[in-house]
């Protein structure tokens, strides 16, 4: 079993836009500048945005958080939104979802910009994923592909089955490996909590990936020996050995399926790491940068 090290890959993209960055400066051109919105007190999110500003500062870009009041108005996120879509300082644009129940996501993600939309939310841009034109991809299924491609991971012919139909993981997913070209071209199925059998497709697949936000639901029963797994989970649950803390754990019983897979992402230091460095290279494409 080999580990998907996305951590490491993670690092030496970040070291690579670093570079990117400093032949910017050299040159006097304008640094990329990400605008990150939090609105609320949700804990992962907070973290989540908090290792996405500190990556634009490892890499040296400009970045800015925006935090908002978790019961602000969708009229005053809509403004704040519209500002940055006109500030031509601005090059991309993340509102950090979850949001609170009473604002949209769907109508506040698609008043960003396309053009800004680093996180290629906006159906414009989902549009063109689609088409297979150039756009930001979402960037978790975008780290995803990086690190098969990294690890140079066979994907034509294969069987690639998606446990989670989200609008941010699965569902762009199931476009972006079914297309003809490296990494692709694999047969999807895209499983949901609606699907029969769900054990017996997992078992067919060569490429698994699981993103359904419930930890070790992959079980060794429901992996084909010499698959290749990928665990996009992020969940905290509650570390009985230091009491009020939490550990992470994925959507895959990583103890009991490592030692029958192929290749296996680590949770953390798999995908998560992964996520970040897409939304690097997104930053630096929306900005007029393309790596
Ligand atoms: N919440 C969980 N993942 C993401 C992401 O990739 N982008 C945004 N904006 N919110 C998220």
């Amino acid at each position: 079993m080999q580990l998907l090290d996305g951590r490491a890959l993670s690092g030496q993209l970040q070291q690579k836009l670093a570079r990117v960055t400093e032949t910017l400066k050299q040159q006097d051109k304008p640094l990329p500048h990400l605008v990150a919105i939090l609105v609320g007190n949700d804990a992962a999110s907070h973290t989540y945005v908090r290792s996405k500003i500190k990556a634009c500062e490892r890499v040296g870009i400009r970045s800015t958080l925006i935090r908002l009041e978790e019961n602000v108005s969708e009229f005053s996120l809509t403004d704040t939104i519209s500002r940055l879509n006109a500030d031509p300082s601005v090059h991309g644009i993340l509102l950090q979802l979850p949001l609170p129940p009473h604002l949209p996501a769907d109508v506040l993600t698609h008043h960003i910009a396309p053009e800004k939309d680093v996180d290629g939310f906006h159906f414009i841009n989902a549009g063109k994923m689609l088409k297979g034109l150039p756009c930001p991809l979402p960037a978790t299924p975008y780290g995803i592909l990086l690190l098969l491609e990294h690890y140079r991971i066979e994907t034509s012919g294969k069987h690639c089955v998606i446990v989670g139909r989200s609008d941010i993981v699965g569902r762009p997913l199931s476009v972006l490996l079914s297309r003809n070209h490296y990494p692709g071209n694999c047969t999807v199925t895209l499983c949901h909590s609606k699907s029969e059998n769900l054990s017996d497709h997992c078992r067919s697949a060569d490429l698994l990936i699981a993103a359904i936000g419930k930890p070790n639901f992959i079980q060794a029963s429901m992996v084909k020996p010499g698959a290749t797994v990928i665990d996009v989970g992020i969940n905290r649950i509650a570390d009985s050995s230091h009491p009020g803390s939490f550990r992470l754990v994925g959507d895959v019983d990583f103890n009991a399926v490592a030692p029958i897979c192929s290749h296996i992402t680590p949770v953390p230091g798999g995908v998560g790491p992964m996520t970040i460095a897409a939304l690097l290279l997104n930053t630096f494409y929306v900005a007029g940068y393309p790596q």
